[in-house]
């Protein structure tokens, strides 16, 4: 286990599999509503309902609970599944800042956040696969 998970208490401080659902929930609103994240929504397919499931299996097993995605898939491969879009400093702080925005909208505690924040950091910034 990788990423948040090194704290294990993390899945269940978000509220277990409720809590990470409606996280992701609230960030695919927010990106499918605000125009901030315009340019994000645009690299996914036209209804996230797929995008909605991938990324709550893969959270709950990043942030230290089940892991149900990759029971039904495997190694994530997560650069490697990224490589197809396109990737650079604008679509990282969009996926960031749209992250945040849920994780206050959640109301996550502010040290909470603060930790998964760096975590999700470090992985959005090494999906990117190009230069700015
Ligand atoms: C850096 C900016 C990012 C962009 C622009 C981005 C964009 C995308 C797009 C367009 C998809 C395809 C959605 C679909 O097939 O329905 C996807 C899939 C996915 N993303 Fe991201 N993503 C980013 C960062 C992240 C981060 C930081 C994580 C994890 C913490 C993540 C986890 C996933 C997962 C688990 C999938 C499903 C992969 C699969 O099984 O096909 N992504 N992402």
């Amino acid at each position: 286990m990788s990423g948040a998970a090194e704290e294990s208490i993390a899945f269940e401080r978000i509220g277990g599999e409720p809590g990470t659902r409606a996280l992701v929930d609230r960030f695919y609103d927010l990106m499918d509503l605000e125009p901030a994240y315009a340019e994000l929504r645009a690299l996914h397919p036209s209804t996230l309902d797929g995008s909605r499931d991938k990324l709550y299996w893969f959270l709950c097993g990043w942030l230290g609970g089940p892991s149900h995605y990759t029971d039904r898939f495997g190694h994530p491969m997560l650069r490697a599944r990224h490589m197809p879009f396109s990737i650079g400093i604008k679509e990282r702080d969009q996926w960031m800042a749209c992250m945040r925005e849920a994780m206050v909208g959640q109301g996550l505690d502010a040290a909470l956040a603060a930790r998964l924040g760096e975590a999700f950091h470090g992985t959005a910034d090494w999906m990117r696969n190009k230069g700015v």
